[in-house]
């Protein structure tokens, strides 16, 4: 049986719009970077004898890691000068692999290091982080940035809210289920592909010691925002209740408790299979455009700029939760009108909007 499941809808905004529109996602991996520095400078010498090989899991378009990349090399060739490096980038198969390929090789609108260094081989893969990614003992550096609360799955619809934080009930218990077993075959694949003493740096969305997640920072909830406008739209009949609750989300944050369980506990199989965890806390990156909003005060130019950077990643799950027998222009329109409503709402009362990045930073490591 193929394990590589991906959930079906999920894809990021392609044409290389996503890096464009998601600074905060470069402003998360650029506060990683240390992490992924460190982790090279503690590889195990012998295991550079031939290479060095870091896998970036779930990296939509590349332009976010860029530069992390580049320091990610600057390090191996510190460890050992002139190593070849190949970079392996993964995403889920609908993922838009042109616009990857793009930025990395220079022809997007970002630097590449490919510029800099020489023997430096990019490889590109759209195998699920839910299956084996890579070869048995092949990577030295395995990296994810906000990707992994994407479930391997819909467990079912929410009744009463598009994300799991609205969850309660059996559903709550269904989601935290699905996320539990998620984890543990991301963690079970990946430590099959780490050499001993290799190690991975996951960025992840949690939810933290304060109940504090994604865009819920202590201004205005995103998530009920969203859930809000849409039970707008079922009022108004512009969408159906089965098609509200279509677009529940396949997504799930983890608390600090929730990563830890399968690295910590000696019977679990994720511990048994080697992986230890090094490090981990939580931060928060501020929303880079809420912050500049406070700078310039211009609530339209605010609105303008923070609705696509939450368009690139739930515009594919609200369409694939419309029905398909409406005509496609219908449900396009339907999806601009949702984005429009959101981004009048912003310019009205713009105080307290934001989508500040609530993330568990991880260090894991193989026992060599
Ligand atoms: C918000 S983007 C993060 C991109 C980049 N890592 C960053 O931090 O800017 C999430 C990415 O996870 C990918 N993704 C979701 N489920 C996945 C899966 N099962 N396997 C691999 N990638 C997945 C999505 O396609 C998307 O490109």
């Amino acid at each position: 049986m193929s394990e590589s499941s991906h959930s079906e809808g999920i894809t990021m905004s392609g044409g290389g719009v996503y890096s464009l529109a998601t600074l905060g996602a470069r402003h998360v991996i650029d506060a990683a970077t240390p992490l992924v520095t460190d982790a090279i400078h503690s590889l195990p010498e012998a295991s550079l004898a031939a290479g060095f090989t870091l896998s970036d899991m779930g990296t939509a378009d590349a332009g976010t890691s860029l530069t992390m990349v580049a320091q990610a090399i600057e390090a191996a060739r510190t460890r050992r000068p002139g190593i070849p490096v190949t970079i392996v980038y993964s995403d889920q198969p609908r993922n838009d692999f042109n616009a990857l390929v793009a930025n990395v090789h220079g022809l997007g609108p970002f630097e590449t290091y490919l510029d800099r260094f020489d023997d430096v081989f990019p490889l590109v893969s759209g195998t699920s982080f839910y299956a084996r990614i890579m070869p048995p003992e092949s990577v030295h550096i395995g990296f994810s940035a906000t990707a992994m609360h994407w479930l391997s799955a819909k467990i079912c619809n929410i009744s009463n809210h598009v994300q799991a934080v609205g969850a309660e009930g059996e559903e709550l218990a269904a989601f935290r289920a699905q996320a539990h077993a998620d984890w543990r075959r991301i963690l079970h694949h990946r430590a099959a592909e780490l050499k001993p003493g290799g190690k991975l740096v996951l960025i992840n969305f949690a939810r933290d010691e304060q109940g504090r997640y994604l865009g819920n920072t202590g201004g205005v909830n995103m998530f009920d925002t969203f859930n809000r406008i849409w039970l707008d739209f079922v009022a108004q009949n512009r969408i159906t209740r089965e098609e509200y609750q279509n677009m529940t989300l396949p997504q799930y944050y983890n608390t600090v408790e929730e990563f830890c369980a399968p690295l910590q506990d000696p019977d679990d199989p994720v511990y048994q299979a080697g992986l230890r965890l090094e490090h981990i806390d939580t931060r928060i990156v501020k929303c880079p455009f809420a912050e500049s909003f406070a700078e310039h005060g211009d609530a339209a130019r605010f609105a303008d700029e923070y609705i696509p950077t939450i368009r690139t990643w739930n515009e594919s799950i609200y369409y694939s939760g419309l029905s398909s027998a409406r005509p496609e222009a219908e449900r396009r329109q339907i999806i601009e009108d949702y984005y429009a409503t959101y981004r009048d709402l912003v310019r009205t009362a713009p105080a307290g909007h934001g989508m500040d990045y609530v993330h568990a930073y991880m260090v894991i490591s193989k026992q060599a």
